[in-house]
């Protein structure tokens, strides 16, 4: 039994339009890419995460081949929710959890058991900017409302994934390992309320994605800080290729 993840699938088998960065280089193709490789690697009682941004279809109507294609992987499928995914209400992940039950699992406010493991997780949320840079190309200031408007969308998320944590606690698990979809840290930052409360529950892992083209790949944490390895999981990241976890 394994654990797999990649995010940000953007599949569009309804949309009319793709996005124009989805026609070229990496993304060419990506979903047959894809496909193969979950063939090839990803066995039926492997559990395959995948971490948001799993369609542009802007309701389940319009997502329904989309869900699809991914029910069709192998393995258990656990998505978490990215911020393109608008056909999944945050407020009801109970009722998107009965209506796929036994073939997705959509993880929020709860937790997903993987052997002695508990995979928890959220949407997450980081501040993008506007940053204001001064002559040298240093950081002179942001724009007020939107750090504002981020902090509140932060505190929000958090409490998501303190539940998550919680209820995998309740159930007496004590291993875990963190999804986020957006990364841990604001860009220039090395903490976060995530990152610490990953710390608090000492996770061994924290896998993120969100991040698209190599200038955004490093935008946050990557690699071992404070005995917890952070990863980036985003398919174009990947080139597709799932990334085994355990
Ligand atoms: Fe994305
Ligand atoms: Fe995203």
């Amino acid at each position: 039994m394994s654990l797999y993840a990649i995010g940000d699938l953007h599949l569009h088998y309804q949309s009319v339009l793709k996005a124009p960065m989805q026609q070229t280089g990496v993304w060419r193709n990506h979903e047959e890419k894809v496909l193969k490789y979950c063939r090839k690697l990803i066995h039926e009682d492997d559990v395959l995460l995948l971490a948001g941004d799993h369609s542009w279809g802007h309701n389940l109507s319009e997502c329904e081949k989309d869900l699809q294609f991914i029910e069709e992987l192998p393995g258990k499928k656990v998505l978490l929710r990215g911020n393109h995914d608008m056909f999944w209400d945050a407020k009801k992940t109970a009722s998107l959890n009965e209506r796929f039950e036994g073939r997705l699992f959509f993880l929020q406010d709860n937790y997903y058991p993987y052997e002695d493991y508990a995979l928890v997780g959220t949407k997450g949320y980081v501040f993008e900017g506007p940053y204001y840079l001064d002559g040298r190309g240093r950081i002179a200031g942001w724009d007020e409302k939107e750090k504002a408007h981020a902090d509140k969308l932060i505190e929000r998320e958090s409490i998501r994934l303190r539940t998550s944590f919680e209820a995998a606690v309740r159930d007496g698990y004590k291993k875990f390992i963190m999804f986020l979809h957006y990364p841990p840290t604001d860009i220039f930052k090395e903490r976060s309320v995530f990152t610490d409360m990953a710390e608090e529950y000492r996770v061994s892992q924290v896998v993120y994605a969100h991040c698209h083209g190599e200038r955004r790949f490093n935008d946050s944490l990557r690699g071992e800080y404070n005995g917890i390895l952070y990863r980036l999981v985003s398919g174009d990241c990947l080139k597709w290729k799932p990334e085994k976890i355990l």
